[in-house]
């Protein structure tokens, strides 16, 4: 079970231990063995001490996160300068300072912070942790999504099914129980589905636009925040958001909620059953964060069935995270260690693809890529698709 979210809690039954501070005897060889510590170069772990940090990083995960949600992270932060005391965060945070001092030997194990004479200090990790939006949807992705279900990964990987999402809910794929999840699973899977997107709507939409499209296709569109951001970009256009129909029904709330409705329409489909279809006539296809939800099987032929309504000059425009096209180590680790997230809750086979594998599926699909941006936002790339020369074509859209 997750940790409650709110920093107060139960007042602690065990008795207050002492503080170090009160045992004199001992403090000279604490105060010694502390400074040698403080001493110690801390350059990069070397391969034992990874290894044990890997051994140890589902616990030391877990300490982050209750240093976090019962607000010591907050605390240190606003002591940065005089340093905290075990004591001194056991009373601001209502947490035992036998709990405090397990949670910040867990923080020395961490680097979350270190400790000189008795008080501890954050780091600068620990300001991230506390404070850097990305980290903490990814935190709370990992600990209301992931974590249970991650238990299950080598049967996931033995079967190609999603085993760990029987940890949140009885359905086939994630997808199929969106609507549904529970929370705080939903609020935290919507807030990481959305971060990535959200900054970076505002930098394609004078792409997708730059044809002056009069209808556009969402294609996964969620919960309609791509489709409300080009109402409020053009005045004039029409929007269709295909998803399937229970998620269909969050977006349709969401967009009657902004007061928008007029210029979208819906259309509920699954793309992966067998009559699935995509329905014609738009002059701009859009994929956000859509095709890493399927396998690379699955992916050609979604492709296909939006190559099956494009006329030559429809444009189809897919947005996605490659792990080899991103600008730092850390934005390819959060990719490759997301992709388990596919693996175990999501479907079992699907995963963030790197840019070679989803070129091969545009091509197999009869498609060419005429255009690609890289590095927008926070790591996506913008591929710009047209049906290749020679490839069937469908029916053609009217433009304006
Ligand atoms: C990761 S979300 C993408 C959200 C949005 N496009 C964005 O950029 O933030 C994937 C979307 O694909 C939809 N989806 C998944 N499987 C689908 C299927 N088989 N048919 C239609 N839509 C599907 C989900 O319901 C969800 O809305």
């Amino acid at each position: 079970m997750s940790e409650p979210r709110a920093s107060a809690g139960p007042k602690p039954a065990v008795a207050r231990a002492e503080s170090p501070e009160s045992r004199p005897s001992e403090s000279k060889t604490r105060v010694a063995a502390q400074r040698a510590a403080a001493a110690r170069p801390r350059g990069r772990p070397d391969a034992m001490h990874r290894a044990q940090l890997l051994a140890w990083a589902p616990v030391l995960f877990q300490a982050a996160w209750v240093l976090r949600e019962r607000g010591l992270l907050r605390e240190l932060i606003a002591r940065v300068a005089q340093g905290a005391s075990v004591d001194e965060l056991a009373t601001a945070t209502d947490t035992s300072p036998y709990g405090v001092t397990v949670l910040l030997e867990a923080g020395l194990a961490t680097d979350l912070v270190v400790q000189q004479e008795g008080r501890f200090r954050p780091t600068a990790l620990a300001y991230l942790v506390e404070r850097d939006p990305m980290t903490r949807a990814n935190m709370n992705f990992v600990q209301d999504v992931c974590y249970r279900a991650m238990g299950h990964l080598g049967e996931a990987i033995a079967s190609g099914k999603p085993a760990g999402l029987a940890e949140l809910g009885p359905w086939s794929t994630v997808y199929a129980g969106l609507a549904e999840l529970g929370e705080p699973a939903r609020t935290s899977w919507l807030e990481f589905d959305h971060f990535y997107s959200d900054d970076s709507f505002p930098l394609v939409l004078p792409q997708v636009f730059s044809s002056r499209p009069a209808r556009v296709l969402d294609v996964g569109g969620n919960t309609g925040k791509f489709a409300l951001a080009c109402l409020g970009y053009d005045p004039d256009v029409r929007i269709t958001v295909a998803d399937l129909p229970g998620q269909l029904e969050s977006c349709r709330r969401e967009v009657e909620q902004a007061g928008d409705g007029r210029r979208v329409s819906y259309h509920p489909v699954d793309l992966l059953a067998l009559d699935a279809a995509l329905p014609a006539g738009h002059d701009v296809i859009w994929m956000s964060q859509f095709l890493c939800c399927f396998s690379e099987v699955e992916v050609v032929h979604i492709l296909r069935l939006a190559r099956s309504v494009m006329g030559p000059a429809t444009r189809l425009l897919i947005m996605d995270n490659f792990w080899d096209r991103q600008q730092t180590r850390a934005a390819e680790v959060v990719l490759q260690a997301a992709s388990l997230y596919f693996t175990c809750v999501a479907n079992g086979n699907s995963r963030l693809y790197d840019s070679g594998t989803l070129r091969r599926c545009v091509e197999r699909a009869g498609l060419e890529i005429v255009d690609e941006r890289h590095g927008v936002g926070l790591g996506h790339s913008l591929l710009e698709c047209r049906g290749a020369p020679g490839a069937a074509t469908g029916a053609a859209p009217g433009g304006r």
